[in-house]
């Protein structure tokens, strides 16, 4: 049975971190991106989230890739969130890489947590680089309708702290991949694996066990594979 062969590599691992994606926030109702119901069904997010089109074409940043970060704050962490809490508490986590930048993980307790694709706390600016609370980033946009929104202080252009097409990965991204260096169990759990350089992660981990309602490209290679709700499935692992 899956569930136990998943729990006897948690058992024996020494290293274990896990690699999550937004299928882990989908049970606290956040869409993900490419399943069915994902935002890239409608929205061709994943170019509007850059820096070119946010100077360039604002109206199109905000219409088609602001979409995806505005709504994520009275969400709420799932069971799948819990249960990797519960599994540092337990002593078996080292951390969890996320590419989500819904701060779930740490809403759920979880400790370490490298957030590889930035997160929605904060936002900067582009000229004088001063930091602003993303809540008043969001108010400016959907309340004072003002595209695209600009610092207080120079007037420069705000931007989400969050990785869009085209910017370099942050320090948690190198902090992630030096861990993957002593990692001897990677636990992926909602994630498509198709977006670089994530994706190179799994292939560095010397076991691997994929949770995931999809077949992912790692399949093949992991130790335990498992087609279901990550909800569910790390409860019974637990
Ligand atoms: P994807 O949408 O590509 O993949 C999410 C995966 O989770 C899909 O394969 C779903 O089948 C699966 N899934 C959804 N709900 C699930 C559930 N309850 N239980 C189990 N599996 C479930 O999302 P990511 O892999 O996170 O980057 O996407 C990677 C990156 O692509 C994102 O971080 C984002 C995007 O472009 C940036 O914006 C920089
Ligand atoms: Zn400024």
């Amino acid at each position: 049975m899956e569930y136990q062969e998943a729990a006897n590599l948690i058992l024996q691992a020494k290293n274990m971190y896990a690699l999550t994606g937004a299928g882990i926030s989908t049970e606290s109702g956040i869409p993900d991106f490419r399943s069915d119901t994902g935002y890239y069904k409608e929205f061709d997010g994943a170019t509007a989230l850059s820096r070119d089109v946010l100077l360039g074409d604002p109206d199109r940043f905000y219409h088609e890739g602001f979409v995806m970060l505005k709504d994520l704050f009275a969400k709420k962490p799932n069971a799948g969130h819990k249960a990797l809490k519960k599994l540092e508490d337990l002593g078996y986590l080292k951390g969890v890489i996320t590419q989500n930048i819904d701060n779930l993980h740490t809403l759920a307790g979880s400790k370490k947590v490298f957030e590889v694709h930035g997160h929605t706390r904060t936002v900067h600016c582009m000229s004088c680089h001063k930091t602003y609370p993303f809540q008043d980033y969001v108010d400016l946009v959907t309340v004072e309708e003002e595209i695209p929104p600009r610092c207080p202080a120079c007037q420069g252009v705000l931007r989400p702290d969050v990785v869009m097409f085209g910017d370099m990965m942050p320090q948690d991204f190198q902090d992630a991949y030096e861990a993957m260096e002593t990692c001897d169990l990677l636990l992926v759990a909602g994630s498509s694996l198709v977006v670089a350089p994530v994706s190179y992660l799994p292939g560095m981990a010397k076991k691997l066990i994929i949770i995931n309602k999809e077949a992912t490209p790692y399949d093949y290679k992991a130790d335990v594979v498992i087609h279901e709700g990550i909800g569910q499935a790390l409860t019974k692992i637990l």
